[in-house]
């Protein structure tokens, strides 16, 4: 059987924007996380404090956090790899916050240039200062089914980071296909073996669809009993790190599955598709969900 609801995560303010090449002007940042918010999404992911020298695209995640209406009832995390980013991201007004490890040790290096070892270490201690200010913690584990320097990746070896996050004490783990290679065959075997590790109350699926396959993916995690699902405004996103990888998959595109199958999400799919030709029209690109070039009328 399929969850009653899902909650869905918007990442199009953060993952849907960091691999832009050209700098985004803070008030198109703003004004897309406002126009989410009226959308009835719960979770919008709004910035990444992060070294403006790795990723220059999130380097205004002060004036982001401060800009945004934040609504009652929504969350606004954000990513900070290490004490510093916690720390910034607090004195910003983050209220939650996500650490992003990987099951893969050369796209950790490549990416918080840091080995799993190490980056547990670093995560323990932004744990901590999380628990002493009653900050919820989000985790990511990336590559969870490839990775762009290592290939193939055992479920046992994500099974066994995520346990370790979720040990640590992060509410949530979210298992990235970051270069969106898993097909729904991979993401069963996978979801199998990191169930036995991890509550699925406590799992979501972060799916980019560079292979076409995120949607028949988050329906196998949702057939499995995973009700948190991530995606992207018009499909927006990739990491830098990954070289290749394209968009998370659609919220729209998402939301429409998920009105189908009678999951409620609380979503209004007409206002999420408002919302996509506003950030399309500023970044002068085509969108990448399918319902919104299909509703399109000319
Ligand atoms: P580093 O160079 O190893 O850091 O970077 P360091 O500790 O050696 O410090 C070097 C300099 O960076 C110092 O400044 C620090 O103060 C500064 P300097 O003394 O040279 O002037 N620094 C910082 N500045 C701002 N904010 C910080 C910070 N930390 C140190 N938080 C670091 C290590 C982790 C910072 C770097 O590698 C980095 O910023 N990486 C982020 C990469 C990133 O954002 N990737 C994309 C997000 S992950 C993703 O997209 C995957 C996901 O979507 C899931 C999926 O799809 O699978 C989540
Ligand atoms: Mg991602």
């Amino acid at each position: 059987g399929y969850p009653k609801r899902v909650k869905v995560v918007e990442v199009g303010p953060r993952d849907g924007l960091q691999n832009e090449k050209n700098v985004v002007p803070t008030p198109v940042k703003i004004n897309l996380i406002n126009m989410l918010s009226e959308t009835g999404l719960p979770v919008i992911e709004a910035t990444s404090f992060v070294s403006p020298k790795w990723v220059p695209q999130m380097a205004d995640h002060t004036e982001v956090m401060q800009g945004i209406n934040k609504l009652p009832g929504i969350s606004y995390p954000v990513l900070t790899p290490n004490l510093k980013g916690f720390q910034a991201a607090v004195a910003a007004g983050a209220k939650e916050v996500s650490i992003f490890g990987a099951a893969s040790e050369l796209f950790t290096k490549k990416n918080i240039n840091c080995s799993i070892e190490e980056s547990l270490e670093r995560f323990d201690e932004v744990m901590k200062a999380a628990r002493e200010a009653s900050i919820p913690v989000r985790g990511y584990v990336s590559c969870v089914l490839g990775c762009p320097y290592e290939g193939k990746i055992s479920a046992a070896k994500v099974a066994e980071v995520s346990k370790k996050m979720y040990s640590m004490g992060c509410y949530e783990i979210s298992l990235g296909d970051t270069i969106g290679v898993g097909t729904p065959g991979s993401m069963k075997d996978m979801l199998t073996v990191v169930m036995k590790e991890v509550p699925v109350g406590a799992l979501a699926v972060h799916c980019h669809d560079t292979y076409g396959q995120a949607l028949a993916n988050i329906l196998v995690a949702l057939q499995m009993g995973v009700s948190v699902v991530d995606a992207s405004v018009a499909g927006l996103g990739g990491c830098p790190y990954a070289q290749g990888a394209s968009g998370n998959v659609a919220t729209e595109d998402l939301v429409y599955m998920l009105n189908g199958l009678g999951i409620h999400t609380g979503v209004d799919l007409q206002k999420l598709m408002d919302t996509g030709t506003f950030i399309c029209n500023a970044l002068n690109r085509r969108t990448n969900s399918k319902v919104s070039q299909a509703s399109c009328r000319l």
